[in-house]
């Protein structure tokens, strides 16, 4: 069994068409089916169904194509890991998601390249704006070094440092009841319309929704997932209406706009300031994780000097943390 076999494969079953196939590979027709042919009578299986139009695989091709995709990845990250490992790219491409941006990450940059200033030569660092699960393919791949995310994953190749736990602050819309009760209770938010705007695995819907009953506590249901929802399932609340957006901008948008409330990380709290009102929650377990992603095998040698200056940067703020080293 050859390499470009599986390849041809790959390609055939993801595009379903031999022709469009032929494209992306480079490869002829004939060959490209020939390659699939040697490969189905090496293994004496049928992998693709050849009478349907877009091509299908046969059920034992669909198992084999599962298997396969996983493993044709892996070989592509361990390709990838071994020739940074060979030759480390100079610049330090990191990949973060849009709240730690308002928060402390331009400020520890400034502080990355101020203490490597004496070194020759100057770090290069790209700033590249990736959702939390997208930072994993981009790790893998070597298209970010390191990445800062909100959620923490389990994945073979990946290992986090958890940088700190920020706290929540609501956001409500400066003519609102609450909007100058300063220290907030969950309970009280309730009755509002709770916009939602993180990105997880599930699917995203961008209608009103009305979340009634015990929707969320329900233990036969599946849990609570969406990671507001899930702050306030924890203080058994389920509010009333929830809206779901794309981004916390859009989000922060809705709740200027009269239209709602929501919950952000502290570091937020100076968008919108002349129509968005930013209060405490007195609830201290009501936190947003922030971590610090890299590849377990490869280390870019600049993140020893960037966690470094994560570090200083609490130090100087007086925020607290947990030293951690990686594995
Ligand atoms: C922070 O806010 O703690 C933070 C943000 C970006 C990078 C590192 C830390």
């Amino acid at each position: 069994m050859e390499l470009k076999q599986l390849n041809a494969f790959i390609a055939i079953a993801d595009l379903q068409s031999f022709s469009a196939a032929a494209k992306t590979t480079g490869l002829s027709q004939p060959s490209l089916s020939r390659q699939l042919k040697q490969l189905e009578t090496e293994m004496g299986v049928i992998l693709v169904d050849r009478y349907h139009r877009p091509l299908q695989l046969t059920e034992a091709g669909q198992f084999f194509y599962d298997k396969v995709s996983t493993v044709l990845m892996e070989l592509n990250t361990i390709t990838s890991m071994t020739q940074r490992l060979s030759a480390p790219s100079a610049t330090l491409n990191i990949g973060f998601v849009p709240s730690v941006l308002y928060g402390l990450l331009p400020e520890v940059i400034a502080t990355l390249k101020r203490n490597n200033s004496n070194h020759s030569p100057d770090i290069e660092v790209n700033l590249k704006d990736i959702s939390s699960y997208q930072q994993i393919e981009a790790l893998k791949t070597g298209e970010i070094d390191v990445g800062f995310g909100r959620f923490a994953h389990q994945d073979a190749w990946i290992q986090q440092i958890l940088l700190r736990h920020e706290r929540y602050v609501v956001a409500l819309p400066k003519l609102h009841p609450l909007a100058d009760v300063s220290e907030q209770h969950l309970i009280d938010l309730a009755n509002n319309r709770l916009i939602l705007y993180h990105q997880t695995h599930l699917p995203v819907s961008t209608s009103h929704t009305k979340a009634t009953g015990n929707d969320h506590l329900d233990s036969k249901q599946e849990p609570v997932t969406e990671p507001l929802l899930h702050l306030f399932a924890q203080h058994n609340i389920t509010p009333l209406m929830t809206t779901k957006v794309s981004d916390l901008q859009v989000a922060l948008g809705l709740v200027a706009a009269g239209e709602g409330i929501t919950l952000v990380p502290a570091s937020l709290q100076t968008v919108r300031t002349e129509q968005i009102s930013y209060q405490r929650l007195v609830h201290e377990n009501v936190t947003s994780p922030i971590y610090l992603h890299t590849l377990k095998d490869f280390i870019h040698p600049k993140i020893p000097d960037l966690l470094n200056a994560i570090y200083q940067v609490y130090e100087q703020r007086g925020i607290t943390y947990r030293k951690q080293q990686f594995v």
